[in-house]
């Protein structure tokens, strides 16, 4: 199975009701894209983003999940809860949740397989810092990240990975091609070893995607996406990305 292309928007801490008309613009010109396309909009915009979607081949994503299926977690939310307010992706791991709320690569593990159990698919963000960059870590960071924070069970159908250099988010910067290549190419053969279906699983680029350059990335191989942070929130650009894909 080839892996499905995916563009994906983080919209982060952004977004509030009225940006739903951002969706309408969406809909009217990408509501039915010849690739997968997701937003993940903050937790409360969820469930009115996916009633905004209607029968539009969109798709709903968390932020985070909590590991646990309920409880007494004041402010967290279930990866249950997510599905049931029209989610069917969650991000996972991503940078600002590993650096803000101190999450390892277990607690991503953990989250991801609450994440399948509850039905979703987890996009599972790895990258490096540009500490690790400039001392040469970056494979071994990378390796790291995706041993420890696929749980066993992970698969092409159920996570779909995304490599997102740290110093490359909001930045404007971006690894070279042949960077980008290096890391995803490291990525597929380090999955075969513990996944199954590896060369089926969506290897998603995230790191100051925008218009200007989406199609550069899309055109590197074994890119087969990716996840957008700023340039999600406006429906031009992020459709634009969506074309080039
Ligand atoms: O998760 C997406 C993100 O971290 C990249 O953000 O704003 O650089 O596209 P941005």
């Amino acid at each position: 199975m080839a892996p499905r292309k995916l563009a994906a928007g983080n919209w982060k801490m952004n977004g509030d009701l009225a940006a739903l008309a951002e969706i309408d613009i969406l809909c009217d010109a990408h509501g039915a894209p010849s690739c997968d396309v997701l937003i993940c909009p903050p937790a409360t915009l969820i469930h009115a983003m996916k009633a905004r979607i209607g029968e539009n081949r969109i798709a709903v994503g968390g932020q985070d999940c909590h590991a646990r299926p309920s409880g007494a977690h004041t402010g967290d939310i279930s990866a249950a809860q997510l599905k049931d307010a029209g989610a069917t992706y969650v991000i996972l791991g991503h940078s600002e949740r590993r650096a803000d709320h101190g999450e390892s690569d277990s607690d991503v593990a953990q989250k991801v397989s609450a994440a399948i159990a509850a039905g979703l698919i987890a996009v599972v963000c790895v990258g490096e810092t540009e500490a690790e960059r400039d001392s040469g870590q970056t494979l071994d960071v990378i390796g790291r990240q995706l041993a420890g924070s696929l749980p066993e069970g992970a698969n092409a159908s159920n996570c779909v990975i995304a490599y997102e250099p740290v110093w490359a988010i909001g930045t404007g910067r971006t690894p070279t091609t042949d960077q980008i290549a290096e890391v995803h190419a490291f990525m597929r053969e380090k999955l075969a070893a513990s996944v199954s279906d590896a060369s089926g699983m969506s290897l998603l680029y995230g790191g100051s995607v925008k218009p200007s350059n989406a199609a550069e990335m899309f055109a590197i191989a074994n890119v087969d996406g990716a996840l957008v942070g700023g340039a999600s929130l406006k429906a031009a650009d992020f459709g634009a990305i969506i074309a080039a894909l």
